[in-house]
């Protein structure tokens, strides 16, 4: 049956000869998919937006948000996962960005994709900002004053009219107006990008393939790969599903908690009262999460336009020239430590700017607090990317794990981790979370490269023919083929109960939950299929 489903569309639309990217057998890695989940969360958020669109009066910002969750059908259940769907996006594309950075994915021949991709984060989160503003809450005024505030301090008050319109006045026409300008942007950004990314030069290879730059397949090698239908379209669908039904069971769930404030920013998804309301007056202002950092950042002391430059400008500009400043050939990210060290300085910077806005939003901050959080991740990750002889803990992996040197090196990096987590989790502080991020960083990085020996060295233990991994595999997808059957069971009493869940009121984001469980079970089933179908028990690394 489903061969001749494939072959009817196989036929139809000529799949097999699409001219997308033909993947290795080992690339079915959610790590090599990553842009495909930002993809997902993205399409899901158009989706839910455009039916929110239907029912949204920008005239009436809060009121009409007001009716969608408590009036229209399963309103809160669409609005909810609309937030949390670009939520996903911008953790996803933050994922997807340091992913690419740290392979090396910016250099020849991907520079445009790179840049591109930096355009669309920052588009991404532009419009998120003017989503959340959408909202017409007291915490959505705010934010907007806040960005207002911050515009005008630039000399860019002529910006504010024409970015957020008449808002103090409960109007929304402009932003509105401004964030599908920023969403439809987002869509023609991501077609030339994915266009780039997928069609011309297919993507990244392993290091074990092509270490230096240009890391390209030629043409001719991709022939003899997995074709885009129907392997790829299968292992997408169990990545979009499955990223849907986070997006739809994390919000729909979290409606039923209250949270202590400083959770808030993070995990409540509900409007907070309207503003100039006397329960407006009780509540403690927050900006979205996404923007903690730089609410943080302008605390610093020195004029707005100092701050807006260390928390923008500087790591945009950075991030759109990397790819120019960056010459070496090297795709290994202790290669070329530099820009390994900026990037990792650069995750823990939003990370700990984020928190520290969330735990003292709008208190000043001096230049002794500034040094005390952010110069022990500098030295530290300095201190470990440049004075740890990575070569020689490499070379002495090879040789074997009893290896004295590298087992010194990491002993040594795991105490300094965990005593810092001791520190962190005895004082509480802001330095001490900067220290016990940055060398948390060390480890990982240790790890990893450990990981591969320990490993192979299992590998070796257990080395088994490709008869007897032939069997063990052919047991395996007995099994997958069992939890297919049990999900499949699963999945109807679910069907069949959740449309019995009133779709308005205090219980109708249990649909949410209930739709979000049956998108992730879906999600699940083609990633099982795929792997019984496709799965070889040696796929090398070619
Ligand atoms: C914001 C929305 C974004 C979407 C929807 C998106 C989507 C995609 C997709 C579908 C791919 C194909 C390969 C894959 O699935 O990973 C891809 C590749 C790529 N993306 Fe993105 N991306 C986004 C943001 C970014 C950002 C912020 C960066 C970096 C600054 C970036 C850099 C790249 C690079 C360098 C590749 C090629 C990677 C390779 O060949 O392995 N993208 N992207």
């Amino acid at each position: 049956m489903g061969n001749r489903v494939s072959n009817w569309f196989k036929e139809r639309i000529n799949m097999e000869d699409l001219p997308f990217f033909r993947t290795p057998d080992y690339m079915y890695h959610v790590g090599d998919w990553l842009g495909a989940l930002v993809a997902a969360a993205f399409f899901y958020t158009v989706i839910s937006g455009l039916i929110i669109l239907l029912y949204y009066d920008p005239a009436a910002g809060y009121q009409s948000t007001e009716t969608i969750i408590n009036k229209v059908p399963y309103g809160s259940v669409v609005l909810y996962s609309h937030l949390y769907g670009a939520y996903a996006m911008i953790i996803l594309a933050f994922v997807h960005m340091f992913r690419n950075y740290f392979v090396g994915a910016y250099k020849k021949p991907r520079e445009i994709v790179w840049i591109l991709g930096v355009l669309m984060l920052a588009l991404t989160l532009g419009a998120s900002f003017l989503g959340y503003s959408l909202i017409g809450d007291v915490l959505a005024v705010s934010a907007v004053d806040v960005g207002a505030g911050i515009l005008g301090s630039l000399g860019l008050s002529s910006l504010v009219p024409i970015l957020f319109g008449n808002y103090s006045a409960g109007d929304y026409t402009r932003v509105l107006a401004m964030h599908i300008i920023l969403v439809a942007l987002i869509g023609l950004l991501f077609l030339i990008h994915f266009f780039l990314a997928d069609l011309q030069y297919g993507m990244m290879p392993s290091r074990k393939v092509k270490d230096k730059a240009p890391a390209v397949y030629p043409k001719s090698e991709w022939q003899k790969f997995n074709p885009w239908w129907p392997r790829n379209f299968i292992y997408m669908m169990s990545l979009i599903f499955l990223t849907w039904g986070f997006i739809l069971i994390i919000p729909n769930a979290l409606v039923y908690f209250t949270f202590p404030q400083i959770a808030n920013p993070f995990l409540n998804p509900k409007p907070a009262p309207p503003p100039n309301s006397p329960a407006a007056a009780t509540v403690t202002t927050y900006p979205p999460w996404f923007f903690l950092f730089v609410y943080k950042i302008a605390d610093f002391p020195g004029s707005v336009l100092v701050d807006m430059t260390i928390a923008l400008f500087i790591p945009l500009i950075y991030l759109l020239v990397v790819p120019f400043i960056d010459r070496s050939p090297y795709l290994h990210p202790l290669k070329r430590r530099v820009f390994t060290w900026i990037g990792i300085l650069m995750m823990i910077y939003l990370i700990q700017s984020s928190l520290w806005g969330d735990l003292a939003p709008g208190v000043p901050v001096s230049m002794s607090e500034i040094l005390e959080v952010y110069l022990p991740p500098a030295i530290i990750t300095g201190l470990g990317i440049f004075l740890i002889p990575w070569e020689k803990v490499s070379k002495g992996l090879s040789k074997g794990m009893s290896n004295p040197p590298t087992m010194l090196a990491f002993t040594f990096v795991t105490l300094a981790f965990a005593s810092s987590m001791i520190y962190f989790l005895t004082t509480l502080s802001l330095a001490s979370l900067a220290t016990v991020i940055s060398l948390g960083s060390i480890f990982v990085i240790l790890a990893k490269l450990l990981t591969p020996y320990v490993m192979r060295a299992q590998q070796d233990e257990n080395a088994v023919s490709v008869e007897e991994a032939s069997k063990v595999l052919e047991k395996k997808k007995r099994i997958a083929q069992i939890i297919m059957i049990i999900l499949f069971i699963v999945a109807i009493p679910i069907v069949v109960t959740m449309w019995t869940i009133p779709p308005t009121g205090y219980y109708s984001n249990l649909f949410g939950v209930d739709l979000g469980v049956l998108f992730l079970i879906l999600g699940e089933e083609f990633s099982l299929y795929h792997y019984v179908v496709y799965k070889k028990p040696v796929e090398k690394e070619e």
